[in-house]
């Protein structure tokens, strides 16, 4: 079986579109990979966090994806910080990695912004933790959103010049799992802007933590055009509103934009947003309630996921040490 990596950021309670972009397309993967599913705290830091808002984010990430499906017995789940291998290894290829590469990484230009010079080391060498966390494991498969094959694309040169460098074949190559057509999800005030936690308007997304009133609300107030649904699916182009929220129906539903349209074409947006409410809570309440039930015993969270860190450095312990004996590092740790 080929093994799955994946990390996600430790941003609080996620929304719709991480669940339907990411989440959902993980738990799918179990079926028939070996996964290992990260928080990555480490990453977080890059960019200023209150000290109690990370904790407090790392935990609710940890217990969102649990309620979602992570199954931590068959696969691992922990946090970043849990496993020692991710920020030795990084080191390793903080001294593989070019500044030029690095000096091509577009997220870091989006990230950093106008005020380069004031960004922290960390976000500029971002692109080699994550090419550690993967390669720690060696893992082959990672599940990214399309915002993250750049990064992907730095992780095998750097697996492959360390493997030249060092005259071995050590580090496998990635493959990228673009995830699927439902990816996109978009906020609910402009079918043209990715739907996203850091919109200021709260009515633009869905959190995976809002009750059934607040749902309702929402998608009653979502913009949409004075137009019937269409019955087919051209007539939702230049309608991104109207194409956004039979997305939505269609990814809840594992269909697609035509079946969506077969069922309710023709219908106002009336009824049609009923329905979704209707769909969004079934599905959502399940999750609401399990994330609150997991967060009220902090303690057992923990437990979980420090022997989910534990069987990750287990694996991740002796793939590191060994590329240390590579560098040349005489290795005066013993285990
Ligand atoms: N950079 C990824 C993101 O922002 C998160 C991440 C960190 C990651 N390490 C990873 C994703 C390793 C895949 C594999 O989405």
């Amino acid at each position: 079986m080929q093994r799955v990596f994946s990390g996600i950021q430790p941003s609080g309670i996620p929304t719709l579109g991480n669940y339907l972009g990411a989440i959902r397309n993980w738990i799918k993967l179990q079926d028939d990979h070996d996964c290992i599913w990260c928080v990555v705290d480490l990453h977080a830091i890059t960019v200023w966090q209150d000290p109690a808002a990370l904790r407090q984010q790392s935990l609710e990430m940890a217990a969102v994806l649990l309620a979602c499906g992570v199954d931590p017995a068959k696969h691992i789940l922990f946090l970043q910080s849990g496993v020692r291998a991710h920020a030795q290894l990084a080191w390793i290829f903080n001294c593989v990695a070019r500044l030029g590469w690095l000096n091509r990484m577009t997220q870091f230009k989006d990230k950093a912004g106008k005020d380069r010079e004031n960004a922290s080391s960390g976000l500029y060498v971002y692109p080699n933790l994550m090419a550690a966390d993967i390669h720690a494991y060696h893992a082959t498969r990672v599940p990214v959103g399309d915002d993250q094959r750049q990064h992907l694309e730095l992780a095998n040169d750097i697996a492959q010049k360390f493997n030249h460098d060092y005259g071995v074949e050590f580090f496998p190559n990635i493959e990228p799992v673009i995830l699927g057509p439902a990816a996109r999800v978009m906020s609910l005030r402009d079918g043209t802007k990715k739907m996203s936690k850091s919109d200021p308007s709260d009515q633009s997304r869905i959190n995976l933590n809002d009750d059934a009133d607040t749902i309702a609300l929402k998608i009653r107030r979502a913009k949409t055009d004075p137009m019937p649904l269409p019955s087919e699916v051209d007539g939702l182009a230049d309608r991104p509103e109207a194409r956004n929220l039979v997305g939505i129906y269609a990814a809840l539903t594992d269909t697609d934009h035509a079946s969506v349209l077969k069922e309710h074409g023709g219908q106002g947006f009336g009824p049609f947003k009923n329905a979704l409410t209707d769909l969004l809570v079934e599905k959502l309440a399940p999750i609401t309630a399990e994330t609150s039930r997991l967060l009220s015993d902090q303690g057992a969270l923990i437990d979980l996921l420090r022997s989910g860190a534990e069987r990750a450095a287990a694996i991740a312990d002796p793939i590191v040490s060994e590329a240390e004996r590579l560098v040349g590092f005489v290795g005066l740790r013993r285990g």
